[in-house]
């Protein structure tokens, strides 16, 4: 495994529409592994393929449910890989939220995202998966798909600002 170099504005690799992965090769294995260590080094939540240069459609992942009840432990990160994710169901409702972007860094935007979805995709394995997702975790995915048309969370901010260094440490970075 590697970190690779994250690439950031304006590089137009981050506007071009990711291509279709045909088969989960080896050298796919190889992209999900990087991207996984270059997501944790940033750190960050979350990391698009052409984020790392690469215009393929690939993401990765990685969260900690906050706990149920107040008082109880943290619960351990959840690592997600997907490769070719698609949004197959999109709750109704949607919900506002303050977000950045490794590849925009210093910026801050508030940005409306559904509150619940549903991807399916294939695993680092090349086997189909699903996943429900709802909450801080549904954004994630959100904001790493829109990578792959190449939006970014700065087009769809009502507002974007300045973000105080503490102010972005405080809210994870994807
Ligand atoms: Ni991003």
């Amino acid at each position: 495994m590697a970190t690779r170099e994250i690439v950031t504005l304006p590089d137009p690799v981050l506007r071009q529409k990711a291509r279709k992965v045909p088969a989960v090769t080896e050298d796919i294995r190889t992209l999900i592994d990087d991207m996984v260590e270059t997501m944790r080094a940033a750190p960050g939540v979350g990391l698009a393929a052409p984020q790392v240069g690469d215009s393929r459609r690939v993401i990765v992942v990685e969260y900690a449910e906050p706990p149920e009840q107040e008082g109880e432990p943290a619960r351990p990160p959840k690592l997600f890989t997907l490769v070719n994710p698609e949004i197959v169901r999109r709750a109704p409702d949607q919900v506002k939220g303050v977000e950045g972007c490794l590849s925009v860094p210093g910026y801050l935007g508030e940005v409306e995202r559904f509150e619940s979805i549903t991807i399916k995709g294939l695993n680092r394995a090349g086997l189909p998966v699903r996943i429900k997702a709802a909450g801080w975790l549904a954004r994630i995915f959100q904001h790493e798909i829109d990578h792959l048309e190449g939006t970014l969370f700065i087009d769809r901010a009502e507002e974007v600002w300045k973000g105080e260094e503490k102010e972005i440490e405080s809210i994870a970075a994807d």
